[in-house]
This record gives structure tokens, C-alpha cells and sequence, in this order.
């Protein structure tokens, strides 16, 4: 366990119908609200409906712009701003998944930002003139996908759509003020985002367990907590769509997967991400997809690295899969660990090579190219336990076919 700070002051308000009393939930916020949403937002039009509503019974205004796609793009973080600023807004409402909770908080970030946009945005190649934003209008989300938990964390990612570059930016502002987290929202999502979804909300809590501090064994019991719960709740879910009990266990453990709880003390690096955003940027693949892709294939790359690569997916296989040794060496028990994995992505009906996302075979050493130009230290190597050069990239997605 290392030395760490931890603070997170979102508001949660957790439960089944909350969402229809939003207006009251944050009356307290200001009198004009931009609301944030996708462009095709059909899907959401009753919800919508009920918040509109529920904002006008406590005398609260809105401006409403729905335009954010997946993988969301600056263009739109620069208009929505533009449309906060002409109609003065004092605060935003995000109703969506991550690519509009993201957005959300970029918007509100950008009112008050006096440079460029990009600039909040650090990455790979803008380190240098990156700066974080310090205020922010306050924020509002309504998650309609258990994923990410930008509900309740202070990430933000966004793609200029003019470099094709996929950059985060992390900062305390970026906390939401006040979280509707709603999980009878979830009981109309098709099997197919639910499934993409939870995979991305597992490769959050892998990605620390295997790459932060290896000596937390209360944190290592969290997330193989979390990591046995979605899984036996997405199974749960796909048999019975409707089911807002395991919808409700579902969307508690993707917040708590992303929020910073469990990260506290890890220090973990997060490699599957890197490589991830390289292909969402390139290709628009989902983030979800992109983080199935790796799990795959970075793991089967890593898993034997080292005698200590293998003792950890070895207990992880034991932990989370109820994996029993037999005799058998860490490497043997490890290799069955991934094998879990790719298996459990098949079962729920998740792709996760490069094949499957159609992302072309040719193109492997650009991809390479651009995790190391975005994605990798000033080194030229993947933070990850242990660093992975151009080299293993390239064997990582060659593995990822
Ligand atoms: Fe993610």
C-alpha cells in the first residue's frame, strides 16, 4: 500500500425511480440548466420527458443540446460551451453513459476555462501546454449505462476530432456535484452495450489489481469482489433483462469499480486504456470493445512474463474463478486464469479480437505507432508491471488478431 490522498465529494443518490424527482435533487444548484445528451437519443425520450418535467416543478429553466456521439468529440464540447455561455447557464446535466457524463464535465469545465479547450486535455503530445481546469460550473449526471463511473470520478475523456487524438484530462473539479444514480434506467438496455459495458467496468478494477501496488490485500479483496459480483450479475441480467435487483447490484459495482476507492494506494498505470484509446480514436470502436480486446490479448502477452506476472493471474484465477491448484505450477494455473476470461467474453457475447471489431490486420505497426506517440512514457515504453516496449506492443497486437 502506498501513501495516497483520497477525495471524492460527489453526492450519490442511489435508488430505483430517483431520477423522476431530479428537479428537487438539485434545486439548490442555480435556475437554468443546459441538459446533455446523445444525438440519437429516442432511447431516452421518456426519461427525458420526466426530467424536463421534474427541473420546470422546481422552477428550474433548461437549454438542452443533444449531440454527443460515442467517443466523444471536442467539436461538441466547443458548441455546447458556446450555448452555456449565450444562454447562461448555471449548471449542467449529463443523461447518458460515459461518452455524455465525460462531456458534461468538459462543457462545465470549458465555461470557465480562458484558454484553448484542447488545452485541458492532457495527453502523450500536449503535456507540455496542458492545463488542468481549476473551476467548474457545477455538474449533474444521470448514468443510463453502468460502465464507466464517471458518476462519481473526475475523468473526462474526449477525442479532437481534428488530430483524431483520444486525451484525458483528471482534476478535482471534475467531480460531479450531484449523481441520480437511477437503476431502473438500465432494465431497457439491450444484452449487447450491458455486456460492453460491464467488460469495461472489469478492465477498470484489472487493470489496477494487476499493474498497482501488489502488496494491498485489502484492496486486492475489493476487486476481486467487484469483479465476482458483475460477473454474476451481468449472467443474472441477460437471463432476465428486467430484473432491477441485479441491475441495481450491476450499476453499484461499476461506480465503485472507477470512483477511487479501491485505486487508493495502488498507484496502478492503466496500459489497456492506452492501447484502447488508440483504437477508439483511429477506428471508433467502443470503448468497451477496445478494453475486450486487451484483455485477451494483453493478458495472454503477459501472464508468463515473469515468475510474479504468473503468481498474480494465478491468484487471481483462484480468487474470482474458484480456481483449484492440483498440483499445478503458478504458469499453468495463470494461463487457465486468461483463459477464463476470453471464455466469459464469449459467453456474454463480447468481441474482443481485432478481427471481430474490424479493425484491419495491416495496420498494426501504425496502431503501434500511435500507443507509443499517445499512450506511452517519455521513455517510449507502456506503463504497465512490467513496462512493455514498441516490441511487445507489437506482439500484443499481433496476439490481438
Ligand atoms: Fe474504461
Amino acid at each position: 500500500m502506498q501513501n495516497f490522498e483520497l477525495y471524492n465529494p460527489v453526492r450519490v443518490i442511489f435508488g430505483n425511480g430517483e431520477s423522476k424527482d431530479v428537479g428537487r435533487h438539485v434545486s439548490k444548484l442555480g435556475k437554468k440548466a443546459l441538459i446533455v445528451s446523445y444525438e440519437k437519443h429516442d432511447f431516452f425520450e421518456e426519461l427525458l420527458q420526466n426530467i424536463k418535467a421534474s427541473l420546470a416543478k422546481n422552477g428550474i429553466g433548461y437549454v438542452e443540446y443533444y449531440k454527443v456521439q460515442a467517443n466523444p468529440l471536442l467539436c461538441h464540447v466547443r458548441e455546447a460551451v458556446e450555448l452555456c455561455k449565450t444562454e447562461l447557464v448555471d449548471f449542467c446535466i449529463g443523461v447518458g453513459g460515459g461518452s455524455v457524463m465525460d462531456s458534461t464535465k468538459a462543457i462545465a469545465a470549458g465555461v470557465l476555462y480562458k484558454d484553448d479547450l484542447w488545452k485541458m486535455f492532457i495527453s502523450r503530445h500536449d503535456r507540455e501546454v496542458a492545463t488542468a481546469p481549476t473551476e467548474s460550473l457545477p455538474t449533474v449526471m444521470i448514468p443510463t449505462l453502468p460502465a464507466t463511473s464517471s458518476e462519481m470520478n473526475c475523468i473526462a475523456v474526449v477525442t479532437n476530432d481534428q488530430t483524431t487524438e483520444k486525451a484525458y484530462v483528471m482534476t478535482p473539479v471534475l467531480y460531479p456535484t450531484v449523481s441520480v444514480v437511477d437503476p431502473s434506467l438500465t432494465c431497457s438496455l439491450p444484452a449487447y452495450q450491458t455486456a460492453v459495458g460491464a467488460v469495461d467496468a472489469m478492465s477498470h478494477v484489472l487493470e489496477a489489481y494487476l499493474n498497482g501496488d501488489q502488496n494491498s490485500p485489502l484492496q486486492d479483496r475489493l476487486h476481486e469482489g467487484i469483479l465476482v459480483t458483475i460477473m454474476s450479475e451481468l449472467r443474472a441480467i441477460l437471463k432476465d433483462p428486467t430484473d432491477v435487483t441485479h441491475r441495481a447490484n450491476m450499476q453499484w459495482a461499476a461506480t465503485l469499480a472507477w470512483n477511487g476507492y479501491i485505486q487508493s494506494g495502488l498507484n496502478a498505470p492503466t496500459p489497456m486504456h492506452q492501447m484502447g484509446h488508440v483504437l477508439s480514436a483511429r477506428y471508433n470502436t467502443p470503448h468497451g470493445v477496445t478494453l475486450a480486446i486487451f484483455i485477451d490479448s494483453y493478458f495472454r502477452y503477459t501472464c508468463t512474463l515473469n515468475a510474479e506476472r504468473e503468481a498474480r493471474f494465478a491468484l487471481l484465477g483462484e480468487k474470482v474463478f474458484g480456481l483449484v491448484r492440483q498440483g499445478r505450477t503458478d504458469k499453468a494455473v495463470a494461463a487457465e486464469t486468461v483463459n477464463c476470461f476470453i471464455n466469459f467474453m464469449d459467453e456474454v457475447g463480447v468481441p474482443h479480437t481485432l478481427t471481430a471489431a474490424k479493425i484491419p490486420h495491416e495496420d498494426i505497426e501504425a496502431i503501434a505507432d500511435d500507443i507509443v506517440a499517445h499512450g506511452c512514457d517519455a521513455d517510449g515504453n507502456l506503463p504497465s508491471l512490467p513496462k512493455i516496449g514498441r516490441d511487445g506492443i507489437v506482439k500484443i497486437l499481433n496476439m490481438a488478431k
